[in-house]
């Protein structure tokens, strides 16, 4: 089996999709090569991530990533959130096959893009952890 029971759960049932009204932050990004685009909505209350919410024009793989990463940080500081790394998406998934790997970074590199947006909201300096090469690491390998 290609994807583990994980990855189909995530995909055929993603959690947290949508949007979410007044949001405290919103980030943007996308995969400039397959055109694979994902935003992410978060609700953020004395610095701990209350809700938060996704839409993906994309991929299998990026929905279930998205899905299992919004559930990872959801009730997260915005400090432990800014930790997550692909990687570590990847292995709630119990692993993704290495050609989409690069798909799992599109959510960590959308909560980045939504952190940051927190930060500028509050007048903050962007942190270092929030900021990312945007397209530069995923080179995607759809075919497309
Ligand atoms: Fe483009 Fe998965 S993000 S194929």
């Amino acid at each position: 089996m290609l994807y583990s029971d994980k990855v189909m759960d995530h995909f055929e049932h993603p959690r947290n999709v949508g949007e979410i009204e007044n949001p405290d932050a919103v980030g943007q990004v996308g995969n400039p090569k397959c055109g694979d685009i994902m935003k992410m909505y978060l609700k953020i209350e004395d610095g701990i991530i209350v809700d938060v919410k996704f839409k993906t024009f994309g991929c299998g793989s990026a929905i279930a990533t998205s899905s299992m990463a919004t559930e990872l940080i959801k009730g997260k500081s915005v400090e432990e959130a800014l930790q997550l790394t692909n990687a570590a998406v990847a292995e709630a998934l119990d692993g993704l096959p290495a050609y989409k790997m690069h798909c799992s970074v599109l959510a960590e590199e959308a909560i980045k893009a939504a952190l940051a947006d927190y930060y500028q909201r509050q007048g903050l300096p962007v942190p270092e952890a929030c900021k990312f090469t945007e397209g530069e690491e995923h080179g995607c390998a759809c075919g497309l």
